[in-house]
This record gives C-alpha cells, sequence and structure tokens, in this order.
C-alpha cells in the first residue's frame, strides 16, 4: 500500500504520524508547497521508527506529484486553518482554488486513488474535490463526522465517566459549528440509551459542546486543532487500507439518501477497500429531519459560493 498525504501542516503531519505508527502503508510521500517543510517533518517521523517500531517508510516532497505516483489513498489537507474567532466556512475564497488543484494534481498520477478529504469548509471541498476530478462518488470521503463523533464521544466520557470506548454516539450534517448534529437520542453507553443516565439538559450541553469542540480547542490553541483531526484521518485510511468495513459518519455525496441530493453531507457509511462502500440510513425523527434539512441547506448555499472563486 502506498498513501499520501498533502499538507504537512500539524494536521497532515499528525495524520501521517499516525499512519505511520500503525503501519498502514509501505510508503507515505508527505507533499507540502514550502520548500524543505514536508521533507523536514518526514525526516522527523522517520527518526521515530526505530523508537516506535515501524516500518513504513515515510518521504516528503515539495510539491514533486511524480513522487506520488500509484498511491492507493491520498488525504488532502492542504489550506489555510482557522484561527480564533474564525469559521470554517471563512477559509472557502483561499482553500477552495488549493484543494481543486491539488485533487487534479494527485489523479494525474494516481488514477485510481480513494480521496480522503480533510481541508474546511470540508463539507464544500469534499463536493469541490467531487465535481473538479469527475470520481466516481465511492471514491471521495470527507473527514468530519467522524471527528466531531470522537468529540461527541469525548464529551459523553466527561459527563459520565464511561470508557468512551463503550460508547456509540454519531454526529451527522455539515461539519460546522451551527450545522452538525449530535444524535443524542441514538448515542448508547454499552447499548444503553445514554438518556438513562444523563438529564436532557445535560444531554443539551453535552450536544452543545460537541457542535464548538473545534472552536473551543481554536480559541485555546491560537490555531486548529490537530491531534483528533489527524487520527481521524488516519483511522478513515487504516478502514480502506485494510478493508475493515468500519462504520464512520462522513462526507458523502447524496443521492435521495436522507432526502437529499446534490450535496456531499455527513452521514454513517461503511469504509473499506472501494472508499465509502454503503450508506446506512438512521430512522432520524422529524425533528432531527429537520436538522439535516436545515444542514443541508446552509452547506448548498456555501456550494454555491464556489461557482463565483472556482472557474
Ligand atoms: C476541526 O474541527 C480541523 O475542522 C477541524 O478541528
Amino acid at each position: 500500500m502506498k498513501v499520501t498525504v498533502v499538507g504537512a501542516g500539524a494536521v497532515g503531519a499528525t495524520c501521517a504520524d499516525n499512519i505511520a505508527r500503525k503501519e498502514l502503508a509501505e510508503e507515505l510521500v508527505l507533499v507540502d508547497i514550502k520548500e524543505g517543510f514536508a521533507e523536514g517533518k518526514a525526516m522527523d517521523i522517520m527518526q521515530t521508527a526505530s523508537l516506535l517500531g515501524f516500518d513504513t517508510r515515510v518521504v516528503g516532497c515539495t510539491n514533486d506529484y511524480k513522487r506520488t505516483a500509484n498511491s492507493d489513498v491520498c488525504v488532502i489537507t492542504s489550506g489555510i486553518p482557522r484561527k480564533p474567532g474564525m469559521t470554517r466556512e471563512e477559509l472557502i475564497g483561499t482553500n477552495a482554488k488549493i484543494v481543486e488543484t491539488v485533487a487534479k494534481n494527485l489523479l494525474e498520477h494516481s488514477p485510481n486513488a480513494i480521496i480522503v478529504v480533510i481541508s474546511n469548509p470540508m463539507d464544500t471541498m469534499t463536493y469541490l474535490a467531487l465535481k473538479a476530478t469527475g470520481l466516481p462518488k465511492n471514491r471521495i470521503i470527507g473527514m468530519g463526522g467522524i471527528l466531531d463523533s470522537a468529540r461527541f464521544k469525548y464529551f459523553l466520557q466527561q459527563a459520565m465517566q464511561c470508557s468512551p470506548n463503550d460508547l456509540h454516539a454519531t454526529v451527522i450534517g455539515g461539519h460546522g459549528d451551527t450545522t452538525m448534529i449530535p444524535l443524542t437520542r441514538l448515542a448508547t453507553l454499552a447499548g444503553i440509551p445514554v438518556s438513562n443516565y444523563l438529564s436532557e439538559e445535560k444531554l443539551r450541553q453535552v450536544a452543545a459542546d460537541t457542535m464548538v469542540g473545534g472552536a473551543t480547542l481554536t480559541k485555546l490553541l491560537g490555531t486548529s486543532a490537530w491531534y483528533a483531526p489527524g487520527a481521524a484521518g488516519a483511522a478513515l485510511v487504516e478502514s480502506i487500507v485494510r478493508n475493515e468495513k468500519k462504520v464512520f459518519p462522513c462526507c458523502v455525496s447524496l443521492e435521495g439518501e436522507y432526502g437529499q441530493n446534490d450535496i456531499c453531507l455527513g452521514v454513517p457509511v461503511v469504509i473499506g477497500s472501494n472508499g465509502w462502500e454503503k450508506i446506512i440510513e438512521y430512522k432520524l425523527n422529524s425533528e432531527e429531519q429537520e436538522m439535516f434539512n436545515k444542514s443541508a441547506d446552509a452547506v448548498r448555499n456555501m456550494n454555491q459560493v464556489l461557482d463565483t472563486i472556482v472557474a
């Protein structure tokens, strides 16, 4: 297996580090536009190999897409991260052009690759990657819901003092502070609804904290988070390269599922060697479906902005 990660910033490098530690690829190519940056990060990661005991070969390059040839999976993290007080949506002008160029460069050298999009605003960048490349929909996966669900589990774990590994909790909809939908009604601890343990008020607080989970970290760190986003990207790569068929909420192209069309939005999907292989359709109640529709409207408005940016 060969994996490419584009963007050697904090998220890309953390994703690459996780992929190397888990030995998800024989070769991992880290690409960045800044001269020497990816080379440096790759060398630093490689110098942990004998300490951590992994055999993945990590190499870095400056914008040399020939080095990425024949990758099985490509992860796009390129673009600018948000600063405190900024929404993910404000990044669209800069990041759209970058993501379109990167996706096209990757496919020129790895025509069979599965593309994982992490750059923000992620739902719109996933839609853009799908439209710009014309790839079959199953090969474009946006990483958002899996990260938001990990944050949802963190806040549930804090509230219940339980193991996060005993929790099933899913966030669907957009990867935005106001567009994501933590499905509290369907969240369980060891198979039992979390509403058996937490009051309605507490559950509302957990959902609210989850929705601004990224913004809270951006405020604390002065820039966007990287450990959980990097680990979430690597978890997707793992399910693809090991054909695990894990169910993760991801941003994928909807064609009638959840009542939506011509949009990429977060829903639970099975992830395997073909990319996203199947959409799991939850039976949403009317309130949840209404929230999902509103989320879709907001993301669709954002997608329309693309027409003014990308020629
Ligand atoms: C986050 O939520 C990077 O959007 C990402 O931290």
